[in-house]
């Protein structure tokens, strides 16, 4: 199975332009699955919620839907991030499309960044995975500042995630440090997706630092981009083999689990 990563600069504010770069990429890659950067429909460094409520879409809205139906004719899971309103609510959410659109569901972020706080709602619905038996892959969905919680990929992980899935818009560089580690002690593949670029509003900038990477499940780096290049990262993938968790013949990484011992 072939998985792409996107790194690139959505355009602050510039929805139609940012789904037709999207759409134009999908068209573009060969892979089964194609991921792109959080809030890269709309931009990130929001100010208030007004702001978000102007330009956020509903999952059901024709521009995701005109999405959905490229995941469709191009038989890709497809995920990004976008502002997304639902109700009187707004999240920070990933779509996650699948081509049998009967799969493809939404992911709001569980851990908000900063001034995201002003911004959005917090996502109240618990880490959950999607499988796509036609693809033999089970994905599970965080969003950027949730790697700061190894609560996550290991929620992930233990519903029987095989790709953890990471759309960010990143301004450290700490993360280096710690996803292959989340992907070693998960056995699972992992997918940092980062943008480039930089964002300024009321004086104040965020530089988004790219370096997306496809982790192995043991932690190596199987594609990576660099600080400041638009560029797709592909990488090939076993997704069956992520499902033993054992890595000798009396240790499994799963089941040597005390979680009564954790304290959580
Ligand atoms: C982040 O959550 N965008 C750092």
């Amino acid at each position: 199975m072939k998985i792409a990563g996107v790194q690139f600069k959505p355009k602050f504010g510039k929805t139609e332009n940012n789904i037709k770069k999207v759409l134009d990429i999908i068209d573009s890659v060969e892979t089964d699955v194609i991921i792109f950067p959080e809030l890269c429909l709309s931009g990130y460094f929001f100010l208030s919620r007004n702001e978000v409520d102007k330009i956020s879409l509903d999952f059901r809205s024709d521009e995701i839907n005109e999405l959905q139906k490229k995941s469709t004719s191009q038989n890709k899971i497809v995920i990004f991030g976008f502002a997304e309103k639902s109700g009187d609510k707004l999240f920070n959410s990933s779509a996650i499309l699948f081509p049998d659109k009967k799969l493809s569901t939404v992911y709001r972020k569980i851990h908000l960044f900063y001034k995201e706080r002003f911004c959005f709602d917090k996502g109240e619905k618990p880490f959950f995975v999607i499988e796509d038996k036609s693809k033999d892959i089970t994905i599970g969905p965080m969003i950027c500042y949730d790697w700061r919680f190894p609560e996550a990929s290991r929620s992930l992980a233990l519903l029987g995630a095989d790709l953890i899935v990471c759309p960010s818009n990143l301004v450290t560089a700490v993360w280096h440090k710690v996803m292959p580690a989340r992907a070693i002690e998960n056995k699972v593949y992992f997918a940092v997706i980062n943008r480039i670029g930089t964002e300024k509003r009321n004086n104040e900038e965020l530089f988004f630092n790219g370096e997306s990477v496809i982790y192995g499940y043991n932690g190596e780096i199987l594609a990576k981009a660099g600080v400041e290049d638009e560029k797709i990262i592909h990488a090939e993938i076993f997704p069956e083999l992520t499902r033993k968790k054992s890595f000798n013949e009396f240790n499994d990484i799963f089941s040597d689990r005390r979680p009564y011992m954790y304290n959580l």
